[in-house]
This record gives structure tokens, C-alpha cells and sequence, in this order.
């Protein structure tokens, strides 16, 4: 087949690495160095239309939509008006992530479990609520926000300050701007579906660590790593199954709205069960570094199949095993990551790839040219495995300044295991 995978990340260079691997023929766009070795990279605009009109114009099997905000901007719709099948929600659909008020809501409305929360257009209102919250609360920006668009405030002060940055970004999207809820405690876990809307398959589940610092304290990234599979209970993923993806599933179809492409759970294992933290309309970024890595069958076909509305479950196939995530972030990362810093890659060995996120060349050189920079990714029979290679091989990029936690897998846990050097595979780029 011949793919068009959209967006220049690490997700995307993992989507193009999965596509690959099943032997197909993968265009990305706007792409980056890393995914350059794997694709061809077509560079152009990046609004829907002209996005469906290349995809027309390539004779391209199907598209996979890798970012939110190309779905918020109708991709999906404006391939499918030409006829070219395109594997994400809709604009209308991708509201689940796209409006977090509006998500809430859905979820009241279907009975998916989450935490209390109620919603503000104007800021006068928001102010007075959060006056009077338990502490900690959890203040949201309705919009899309790149992941860093939710605080936990841990005093009034903090509350206030956040709601004000909301409101004079002016970000929030489709009536309410922001989104005060109760904080919620446990474990994180993040559950990925494949759909046709109807039919499902689960990815393994994975944990994201959104902090930029260690010990889950610090500012709130786009993820700085994720370990894969978490440890998830059978009960609680019976839950997950029956309360919050299918009941997700179900209300899109009844609201008229029916939800194709990967609906991204960020759950809280809480002590009364799981509950949802938000809804994306998309793999996640880490996550998908994680995940994709240990799948054994064909994206592209999958995507395909749930374009098709013929997802076959059963045809998803993960490999046993493990995976870990380290993200390397550029030196000021999340407030002002510093672009232009050199960086070389060491070889990998197989079983490990570093997927490139934020990158660019200048000249010959690659540069770090975005927060997250890196996510470098190694497979393993065992978590502590995974991790051990992982970090070795973190440790081998030369990228002067740059932040990674040491703390990825601690909260179930997991720590890295000195691993044997895995043979050569291939130079990086
Ligand atoms: N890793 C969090 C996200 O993709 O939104």
C-alpha cells in the first residue's frame, strides 16, 4: 500500500517505522530528519485541503492522521470528501479531545466514569469557584494545548494564577474555556483502542510520566517517558472495557457522531475504580513510541480495515514483552526549550530506536529544533530490560544540556537493569 502518514514528531516517526516494517510504501508530511531515513518526506501546506489534495494526487491507499490539531482541523473530513480513506475522528468527533468541556459533559451524559468537575466561560465565575475547591484541584484549558494545558494546583494562589493564563490566552474552544475538577489519586494508565467505531482492539497499556521533573513534580510536559505494558488488573480492565470504551463508543455513535481511529484513555486507577482523566482523538506522544514498537501486525491494514468500518480485532497483534521510553528534552523545556543545540547519535542495536521528535538539520547537522527532542526506545523480553537498554542508550546521545528523568517505571517499581549491549542493527540518523 502506499501510506501517507501526516505530522513530523516522535508518534509520527513511529507510525512510519510500523508501516515500514510491514513493507509498505510510507510518504510523510511535513516528516523530520529521523522519519526521513524510513520515508519520503513530502514537504508543502498543511491546511486539510491541501493535505487531501496530495494525498489524492500520490494515489495514497490511506492516510493516518498523527496530531490532534490537523484532526480538530478537518483532515479526516476533507480526505474522505475525495474519496481517500484517512484513519482519525472527524472534525466533529475529535471534540472529545478538542473541547475538554464538552468531553465532561459527554461523559455525564453516557455514564463514563470521571471525576466531578464543572466548566466556566468567563473568568470572574472560574475565579470564585476555585476559591472555594478542596486542594488539590485540577484546573484545565478547554482547547488543545499540546499536553500543557493542565495544572494541579496545590493552593488558591496557584488555582487563580492558572484560570488567569487560561483566560487571557484566550484558548479555550466552543464555549467553555476552562475546566476545574476534583483531583483524583492512584495510578496513571493510558489504554489505546483501534476502532471502525464499533469493533475495537486494545494496544497493551502504557504509563506516561508528565512531569518534567523527577518524582512527578515540576511543570507539566507533552510526556518525558512511558513504560510498556503497565500492569493493569483484569478487574480493572474489565471496567475500562464495558464503562468507558464502549460506553465512549456507543455515545459518539448515539450523538451522531461515530468515532473512527484511536481513542486515546488517559485513566486514574482510583481506590472506587478507573475513571478518565481526558479523552484524546489520537495515539499518544510518548505512547506511541512505546506501543507500536511491540506490534507484530500491519498498521496500515488495521487503519485501512477501521476506515473500511471492518476492523478485525483478532488481527491485532502485539508482540510479547516490553518497551520503555526515555525522552531527551531540549535545556529550558516546557517554558523556552533552546533550538540549534548540536546533537550525534550513537549506533543502535536491534531492539532499540530513537525515534526523533523534535529535530531539524542545519547543514549537515542535526539540531535539537523543539522541547521534546528525542525519544529514544528499546524492546526487551522483561520492563527492567527494556529500561536498562534504554537508558544505556540515552546515555550514549551526545546533546549537550539535555533533560531526561531517571525515574521512569519507579512508580510500579520498575528500575533499569544492566543489559548487555544489543548487537549492531543500524547507524541513526
Ligand atoms: N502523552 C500524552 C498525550 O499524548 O497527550
Amino acid at each position: 500500500m502506499r501510506v501517507l502518514v501526516i505530522g513530523g514528531g516522535g508518534r509520527e516517526h513511529a507510525i512510519v517505522d510500523a508501516c515500514a516494517r510491514s513493507g509498505h510504501e510510507v510518504m510523510c508530511t511535513p516528516g523530520n530528519p529521523g522519519i526521513a531515513a524510513l520515508a519520503r518526506i513530502i514537504s508543502g501546506p498543511q491546511d486539510a485541503d491541501s493535505l487531501a489534495e496530495l494525498a489524492v494526487q500520490q494515489g495514497v491507499d490511506v492516510v493516518i492522521v498523527g496530531p490532534e490539531a490537523y484532526l480538530a482541523a478537518g483532515v479526516v473530513d476533507a480526505c474522505t470528501g475525495r474519496g481517500v480513506p484517512a484513519f482519525g475522528p472527524t472534525h466533529a468527533a475529535s471534540r472529545l479531545e478538542g473541547d475538554k468541556a464538552w468531553s465532561k459533559a459527554f461523559m455525564t451524559r453516557h455514564g463514563i466514569p470521571t471525576a466531578q468537575h464543572r466548566a466556566f466561560d468567563n473568568l470572574a465565575e472560574a475565579l470564585t469557584h476555585a476559591a472555594t475547591c478542596a486542594l488539590p484541584t485540577v484546573i484545565k484549558d478547554a482547547g488543545l494545548r499540546a499536553g500543557k494545558g493542565v495544572t494541579i494546583a496545590h493552593t488558591h494562589a496557584e488555582a487563580e494564577a492558572a484560570l488567569h493564563d487560561i483566560f487571557s490566552q484566550n484558548s479555550g474552544q466552543a464555549g467553555a474555556s476552562a475546566v476545574i475538577e476534583d483531583f483524583m489519586t492512584g495510578q496513571e494508565v493510558t489504554v489505546l483502542a483501534l476502532t471502525d467505531g464499533v469493533r475495537y482492539a486494545l494496544t497493551p497499556p502504557s504509563q506516561d510520566h508528565k512531569t518534567i521533573f523527577e518524582g512527578d513534580t515540576g511543570p507539566m510536559t507533552g510526556g518525558m517517558g512511558v513504560i510498556c505494558p503497565f500492569p493493569l488488573p483484569a478487574e480493572a480492565l474489565a471496567v475500562i472495557q464495558s464503562d468507558i470504551i464502549e460506553r465512549t463508543l456507543a455515545g459518539m455513535r448515539a450523538e451522531g457522531l461515530p468515532y473512527t481511529g484511536v481513542l486515546y484513555a488517559g485513566l486514574m486507577l482510583t481506590p472506587s475504580g478507573p475513571k478518565v482523566v481526558e479523552f484524546n482523538a489520537r495515539f499518544g506522544d510518548p505512547e506511541a513510541e512505546a506501543v507500536l514498537p511491540l506490534l507484530e501486525s500491519d498498521l496500515a491494514q488495521h487503519a485501512l480495515d477501521a476506515v473500511r468500518g471492518h476492523l478485525n480485532p483478532d488481527s491485532v497483534q502485539f508482540r510479547a514483552g516490553a518497551s520503555a521510553v526515555i525522552i531527551l528534552a531540549a535545556p529550558g523545556y516546557p517554558a523556552e526549550p533552546q533550538k540549534g543545540i548540536p546533537i550525534r547519535l550513537p549506533p543502535t542495536g536491534a531492539g532499540e530506536i530513537i525515534y526523533h521528535a523534535g529535530t531539524a538539520l542545519q547543514a549537515e547537522t542535526l539540531i535539537s529544533n523543539g522541547g521534546r527532542v528525542l525519544a529514544v526506545t528499546a524492546t526487551a523480553d522483561t520492563l527492567n530490560a527494556a529500561l536498562g537498554r534504554a537508558y544505556a542508550l540515552a546515555d550514549r546521545v551526545d546533546f549537550a544540556g539535555a533533560q531526561l528523568r531517571r525515574d521512569i517505571g519507579a512508580r510500579i517499581g520498575a528500575r533499569a537493569e544492566t543489559v548487555p549491549a544489543a548487537g549492531p542493527e543500524s547507524d541513526s540518523v
